[in-house]
């Protein structure tokens, strides 16, 4: 059966009824299922066939140790972006060897963290990054593994926020000055070239992108051999696209199998870095609703979640479906608005919904897995939701709800 299914007219999480669990922890609350991330993260794996590969799997996404843990014990790499994310891995028994390091903006501290704990590359976003690196691999007497971000220039055609790969925007360098920033690269005393690295964009729903960014990184691969440089890993990214309504994204095996065709070489090692094709559909937000107030020109359903739990729709105007815990018999469909507490008109989570509600039904917004948790903030002093992962019929609460000590305890009066 589909991990989250109705079983007596209830939602569950594989063998566990939503009810149940926002009752026993109360709501708003994550929840996640164990099987959905294990099967994800092993379709990925096991694409590549032969293929040496590595699935980093990206950290922002759900960065719960729990569930780092789970992938670690998989074999997962990790792909991190802030040294915050590499002690979670390191906490979650994740292989400091598996880790490659993203972002525009390292810190010096963060550097020389990676370094001594010895991560297996750092994606490096501008020259200004590389000589950091360099100095402060120098000054701890290490060797900085190192691939560079390249800008392919594709149009990933997501969302704006979102799309990565396109000349005009702070990330990687452009796919042509490359050469150039390696052959400096090289020249330097401690730094150890390895790979190329891209990352176009996020909810791609199609491959040609994909495709068309690796033609133009093997293009760079070939230049660079020419110029001496050997490059033993392409590092391809995230992005593929879940579904979210009615998004058609490829199948995992069959993007990477259309990766593996434009590559046409069984001795490079390939290494992805997928995000919400692993999390986003292993986990919802479960919410209660507060107040019904139908008003003369629209139906608001205010509910206890808001866009400090989740920030996707407010952000990027992204729809999530949203289902009934328990489905009402009586009574029929109306249209809603679903609204929570926080002090914003942005603040919704589902627009012209179609739901038979009454006050204290509780509601799941599906597809919350990724950048759910993650992305939610303490606006309005709110405490950020527990998180349960969920395994058959155990539950386990990986994350109390905070509570206001939490939020204010370190917070100082003065004289
Ligand atoms: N690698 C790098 C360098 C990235 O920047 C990202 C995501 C990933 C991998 C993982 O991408 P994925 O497989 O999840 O698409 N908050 C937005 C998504 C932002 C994506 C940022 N980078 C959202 O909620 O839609």
């Amino acid at each position: 059966s589909p991990i989250f299914h109705y079983q007596n007219n209830t939602l569950h999480a594989e063998g566990c009824p939503l009810d149940t669990l926002a009752q026993k922890y109360g709501t708003p609350l994550y929840v996640y299922s164990r099987q959905a991330f294990e099967e994800r993260w092993r379709e990925f794996d096991e694409a590549f066939g032969r293929q040496p590969h590595l699935v980093c799997y990206a950290v922002k996404t759900n960065s719960n140790i729990a569930i780092l843990n789970l992938l670690a014990r998989l074999g997962s790499g990790f792909d991190i972006v802030s040294q915050g994310e590499l002690e979670r891995v390191l906490r979650a028994g994740g292989d400091p060897s598996k880790v490659v390091f993203s972002g525009v903006a390292k810190k010096s501290s963060e550097i020389e963290r990676a370094l001594t704990v010895g991560i297996r590359c750092f994606n490096i976003e501008s020259h200004a990054e590389l000589d950091r690196i360099q100095a402060v691999a120098k000054k701890l007497n290490k060797i900085a593994p190192i691939s560079i971000r390249v800008n392919p220039d594709v149009d990933a055609k997501t969302h704006p926020y979102i799309s990565t790969g396109l000349k005009d925007n702070k990330f990687g360098v452009d796919i042509n000055t490359a050469p150039a920033l390696y052959a400096d690269a090289q020249a330097l005393s401690h730094i150890d070239i390895i790979g190329i690295d891209c990352h176009i964009g996020s909810q791609l729903t199609e491959i040609t992108p994909f495709v068309d960014a690796l033609d133009r990184v093997l293009e760079l691969k070939k230049t660079l051999t020419d110029q001496g440089i050997n490059i033993h890993h392409l590092d391809l990214g995230g992005g593929l696209g879940i579904q979210y309504t009615d998004e058609t994204p490829p199948e995992i095996a069959d993007y990477i199998q259309a990766l593996l065709k434009k590559l046409n070489d069984a001795s490079i090692e390939v290494i992805i870095e997928p995000g919400r094709a692993i999390a986003g559909n292993a986990g919802v937000l479960v919410t209660e609703v507060e107040y019904l107030k139908p008003t003369e020109h629209k139906n608001f359903a205010i509910i206890d979640a808001a866009m400090n739990d989740l920030i996707r729709p407010a952000l990027y105007q992204s729809h999530q479906t949203i289902q009934p815990v328990t489905p009402r018999t009586d009574g029929e469909d109306v249209e809603w608005d679903l609204v929570g507490p926080v002090c914003e008109t942005g603040d919704f989570l589902g627009k012209q919904r179609k739901l038979n509600l009454k006050a204290g039904d509780y509601l799941a917004v599906m597809s919350s897995g990724a950048y759910g948790f993650t992305m939610s903030s303490n606006y309005n002093t709110r405490t950020r939701a527990a998180e349960i992962l969920v395994d058959h019929k155990q539950a386990y609460e990986i994350r109390p709800r905070e509570t206001y000590n939490d939020l204010m305890g370190t917070e100082k009066l003065i004289p």
